[in-house]
């Protein structure tokens, strides 16, 4: 069966009450149990995992060369900094999609830049957290074709 690691990245860990205008009002635990039936739906064997800090997600890439087909992530800040992530991303042979809850190119100029989206194989971004659904079903795509 494809399997998918599903990797939250800092600060999603407090969505629902973090700026729910821009996020939303689900918390990560009710996404990721959508994402766990959409996954059943889709046939696919779904991960997930969240970090704050920038060493545990490079640990979560790395490791998913052992077990996983592919990635969605959302690097939370760290899409708009990190060359660390950056790299763990292009340095593991796997398809990469970057998600975005919100539609961060109508937000502040900087989360107009992603250090992260030029060694993804795509980018969604603005459809809450059918953004992560939307990336499952392009994952699913791209691997069982
Ligand atoms: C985010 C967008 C980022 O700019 C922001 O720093 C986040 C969340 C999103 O899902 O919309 O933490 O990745």
């Amino acid at each position: 069966m494809t399997a998918i690691l599903i990797l939250h990245g800092p600060n999603l860990n407090l969505l629902g009450e973090r700026e729910p205008g821009i996020y939303g009002n689900l918390s990560l635990a009710e996404i990721d149990l959508r994402l766990k039936d959409l996954s059943s739906e889709l046939h696919l064997e779904v991960r997930t995992f969240q970090s704050n800090s920038e060493g545990a997600l490079i640990d979560a890439l790395h490791e998913a060369r052992a077990w996983a087909n592919g990635v969605v992530f959302n690097p939370g800040g760290y899409t708009h900094t990190s060359v660390a992530l950056r790299d763990a991303v292009a340095g593991i042979s796997l398809p990469v999609v970057e998600v975005h809850l919100s539609n961060v190119q109508a937000r502040e100029d900087f989360r107009r830049i992603s250090l992260i989206a030029p060694v993804c194989v795509g980018s969604i971004a603005g459809f809450g957290w059918q953004s992560y659904g939307l990336a499952l079903r392009a994952l699913k795509g791209i691997l069982e074709s």
